[in-house]
């Protein structure tokens, strides 16, 4: 029998491509002012008596997808349980957002990865623009063409940049009705102190001029379901824990080898937030252009802290924003709680 060429197969024509404005801010831009802050930033941590590196060096093109491969995983309950609500309230948070005025926001997507959050909820809350910002570049302009392909007619601006230092957002971005989406419990990776900041900027009516927020953020509970989010059974966070190394010497030019660091999470009861650290296996040198920088057998990197709150020091935070009414949603077991907080 003859196989049929593959040449003559005939591909349905795709659709036209539709790609969504993007503005790219961030540090994939060489020799930018951003890629030598974050250079800069590197070398300190790495130089510090503690050292640490920044959680937000976890995204890389592998690290989004080690971070997508964790919220799949048994012990990870964050995700799944704020879908849940999220699934379970839709309706009454599009109701509480409409009785503010709210019916076509700005939705300000912070952290957005792969929109998933955005294309559950994008139907019920029917934004007028839709903007996901992320540091994972790539990912991100992937992820806001798919979501563009769902939603031919919704005006998207993608924004490549760091926001954890300023929420200062280009000028495509619509100045009013603007509602802050903050899931995933990533404000957590703020110290409360910084969170406090944070949040400040988005009530400023300078800066974020937000007029509202809806907040996804992990709840305290027992330490040992903590514990094995951050520390599964396959391995995953320890391979996106690890991967934070290969990074850091793209970035900064180190010669970490991965094999000589082990990964450690444990919950600080007093601090109430997990922590994340690599610990090495062995005593080693470690060098980056103009440096060396000795490290002994258990010495550790901080790598993550991700705090955990209850529903009253989540409430006291905001309320010290300046934002004032407030409502949250949560889960039959309060693992997880969405909150929303209008200026
Ligand atoms: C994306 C910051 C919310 O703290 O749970 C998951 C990151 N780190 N597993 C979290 C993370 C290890 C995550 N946040």
């Amino acid at each position: 029998m003859k196989l049929p060429d593959p040449l003559f197969n005939i591909r349905p024509t795709p659709p036209p491509a539709t790609t969504p404005r993007f503005i790219d801010l961030s540090d994939d831009v060489p020799n930018s002012p951003a890629a030598r802050s974050m250079v800069q930033e590197l070398a300190e941590g790495l130089s510090a008596k503690e050292a640490s590196i920044a959680p937000k060096f976890f995204y890389n093109a592998l690290g989004s997808r080690l971070f997508e491969a964790i919220t799949a995983l048994d012990e990870y309950y964050p995700t799944r349980t704020e879908a849940g609500i999220f699934d379970a309230s839709h309706a009454q948070i599009a109701q509480t957002l409409a009785e503010a005025g709210l019916t076509h926001p700005c939705l300000i997507d912070l952290g957005a990865g792969n929109c998933a959050k955005a294309q559950a909820l994008i139907p019920h809350l029917q934004p007028r623009q839709y903007v996901p910002v992320d540091i994972s570049v790539d990912f991100l302009k992937a992820a806001a063409g798919q979501l563009q392909n769902s939603f031919p007619a919704l005006d998207i601006v993608g924004v490549g940049m760091d926001f954890s230092a300023s929420l200062a957002l280009p000028d495509e971005v619509q100045e009013h009705d603007r509602v802050f989406f903050y899931p995933g419990s990533s404000l957590g990776n703020f110290q409360p102190t910084q969170a406090l900041d944070f949040l400040r900027q988005m009530t400023d009516p300078l800066k974020g001029r937000a007029r509202g927020l809806l907040l996804g953020i992990d709840l305290v509970k027992d330490s040992a379901t903590l514990q094995a989010a951050y520390d599964d059974a396959l391995g995953v966070t320890a391979a996106f824990n690890k991967n934070l190394l290969r990074n850091v010497n793209t970035l900064l030019g180190t010669d970490f080898d991965v094999r000589q660091w082990r990964h450690v999470a444990l919950f600080n009861t007093e601090a109430s937030r997990i922590e994340m650290h690599l610990e090495a296996r062995q005593d080693l040198t470690l060098s980056w252009p103009g440096r060396t920088r000795r490290f002994l057998a258990g010495e550790r990197i901080h790598t993550e802290s991700s705090y955990k709150y209850t529903l009253e020091s989540m409430t006291a935070l905001l309320n010290q924003a300046g934002f004032s009414t407030l409502r949250h949603w949560s889960d039959p077991k309060q693992w997880f709680a969405v909150f929303w907080a209008a200026v």
